[in-house]
């Protein structure tokens, strides 16, 4: 699809990793979400037409390196490692790891963790993590719903996972608590190809108009309610 997808062409393909509401799922055959809505607009902003497409998480930034998609937005966190691979936008949201256990738990913070079977999705942030803690087993999901449900029937202690899929996820699954002390404080961002200025600057400049006008936070509230 590479010769489609010029930044300054009629089409812009983004990839995403669809399993992690409210920033990407699937209801019914679409893509919604946040980053979804945020890409609709960017897309509007710049006059193209957007196609979304749906892969593996850690497929997402070798999609992007070898040209397949101009960009991902996936609820990326940006990261020293990332960064050596893509470029990415300005941030658009706050986010945290949070840590999910059984509502009877022993496990109450962090530093819990120790020794324990910890669940993640694949390739993210959560997993980065997990994969530091002292003695801890990581078991590796393509969905982080996945690991969820893992949690509920007892194979595994806890998972790592974003706050806001986090509270999705222990909304639909009765017995499960997100711990108060969340595991560290991130912010994500769209990633594009490394050296692609000209769609970085784009995205920068529809990113920021997006905030102005006050667009972006109406996206969020769409699909955040406090
Ligand atoms: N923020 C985490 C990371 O960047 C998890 C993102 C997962 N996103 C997804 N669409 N599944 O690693």
């Amino acid at each position: 699809a590479a010769e489609k997808t010029e930044s300054t062409g009629g089409k812009i393909v983004m990839v995403t990793n669809a399993e992690f509401p409210p920033y990407e799922y699937h209801e019914n055959d679409t893509i919604v979400g946040i980053d979804a809505d945020i890409a609709r607009a960017v897309a509007e902003q710049m006059g193209v037409e957007l196609e979304i497409q749906d892969m593996a998480f850690d497929s997402l930034i070798p999609a992007i390196q070898s040209g397949k998609a101009d960009f991902a937005a996936a609820g990326m966190t940006v990261n020293e490692d990332r960064l050596k691979n893509v470029d990415f936008t300005d941030t658009y949201a706050q986010a945290a790891q949070v840590i999910i256990v059984k509502t009877d738990s022993p496990i109450a913070s962090p530093d819990d963790l120790t020794g324990k079977k910890i669940g993640v999705q694949t390739g993210t942030t959560g997993d980065i993590y997990a994969d530091d803690i002292e003695n801890a087993e990581v078991q590796r999901f393509n969905k982080g719903m996945e690991a969820v449900m893992a949690l509920n029937q007892g194979k595994i202690d806890a998972v790592i996972i974003d706050r806001e899929p986090a509270k999705v996820f222990v909304k639909e699954n009765e017995g499960l608590k997100i711990l108060d002390e969340a595991f560290t404080e991130e912010e994500y961002a769209i990633a594009v190809k490394k050296g692609n200025t000209e769609l970085l600057e784009k995205m920068n400049a529809a990113i920021k108009e997006l905030k102005e006008s006050g667009e972006l936070q109406k996206i969020v509230d769409k699909y955040i309610t406090a």
